[in-house]
């Protein structure tokens, strides 16, 4: 089969697409003919190998050599010990290890799949998983935001962030979006009361505080965060860089114990409840899914390179065209 693979960490030049094996599934697999996958930022994160986390599995080159890890498509096989799908089957959902979905097929196992709502097309069913899992966690289970709470979202143009505006709003709360200059309007049309463009302005310096910051792009000091939360208010990393991540896990018990103020990482769960809960909001017209741009599969490194120069609004879509001349 054809894949977009890259033998080292690099630029999106490094991206080659190439003739590899077929994955076959385990016994708790499927076997998933991809025709549409998403962008994350953790694809360029892989991709360029920065920050270090992404290097967790191969420090000096990587180890998942195929990005991708939203995809939708059809259940070509099942392992034997599947219960909930069959082949033929139209699903999509989240790769656990973040990786091998930009490939004409991918294995993955029961959990984080669903079926795709026959409204939906492949390219936006795939366009839903990661960015679904973060906003619903962020903002509703884990953030329980209530009517009349301030909520700031950091990175809020991007595909998480586009979401959990949106759910912010729907659970009642005063949001601010932050993001760079491309992203205000986009943001304010989400719903957003109030954008800050962080270019020039830092949003832990104007002097307001809020209950929950969901930060998809961490890059000030644990205090920083500290000072823009509320008494009792609560602060989720959801990614940025690594001397942030450990100032949280380290100095967040402390902070918590002195102030009262909750800072933490916020360990993403992977449940399929999640992904049909999000189709019946984008269904129902409640949640607007914003998918920016679509690219063909053999442009995969344009797409990442768009996304990883901070062009994209929302999501980014490779559609997997399957019987094409290569
Ligand atoms: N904690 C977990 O369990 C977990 C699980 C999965 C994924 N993740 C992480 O979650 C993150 C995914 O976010 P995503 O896919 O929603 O990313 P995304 O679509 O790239 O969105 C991030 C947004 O932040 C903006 N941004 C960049 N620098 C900024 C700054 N200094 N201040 C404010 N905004 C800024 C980006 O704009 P530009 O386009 O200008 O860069 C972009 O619009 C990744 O870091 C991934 O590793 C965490």
């Amino acid at each position: 089969m054809k894949a977009i693979v890259h033998h080292e960490y690099g630029s999106p030049d490094v991206l080659k697409l190439e003739e590899v094996q077929k994955p076959a599934p385990a016994d708790n697999e499927l076997l998933i003919k991809v025709f549409a996958v998403s962008l994350n930022r953790s694809d360029w994160e892989g991709l360029t190998g920065k920050p270090l986390y992404a290097r967790i599995g191969g420090l000096i080159k990587p180890n998942d050599k195929i990005p991708g890890s939203d995809i939708a498509g059809i259940v070509e096989a099942v392992g034997k010990d599947v219960r909930q799908f069959k082949p033929g089957d139209e699903v999509f959902g989240l790769i656990l290890n973040y990786g091998g979905g930009f490939a004409e097929y991918a294995c993955k196992s029961e959990r984080a799949l669903a079926l795709k709502p026959a409204s939906m097309t492949f390219e936006e069913a795939a366009a839903i998983p990661q960015a679904a899992f973060i906003a619903l966690q962020g903002i509703r289970e884990k953030g329980q935001v209530q009517p009349g709470q301030k909520v700031l979202i950091n990175g809020a143009g991007g595909g998480a962030g586009t979401f959990a505006i949106q759910l912010a709003k729907l659970a009642g709360a005063e949001v601010t979006g932050v993001d760079n200059t491309e992203k205000l309007e986009l943001m304010k049309s989400l719903g957003a009361d109030h954008v800050i463009d962080h270019t020039q302005q830092d949003f832990t310096k104007n002097g307001n505080q809020y209950d929950l910051i969901l930060d998809v792009i961490a890059h000030r000091s644990v205090f920083a965060y500290a000072r823009a939360l509320k008494p009792n208010g609560t602060y989720f990393f959801v990614g940025g860089s690594v001397a942030i991540l450990f100032q949280i896990l380290f100095l967040g018990p402390l902070i918590r114990r002195i102030t009262g103020k909750h800072i933490k990482l916020l360990a993403v769960q992977t449940d399929s409840k999640d992904l049909v809960y999000m189709t019946e909001l984008i269904e129902s017209g409640k949640v607007i899914l914003v998918i920016d741009k679509r690219y063909s599969f053999s442009q995969a490194a344009e797409a990442l390179r768009y996304l990883g120069e901070g062009h994209a609004k929302g999501k980014v879509v490779l559609t997997v065209e399957h019987a094409l001349d290569w």
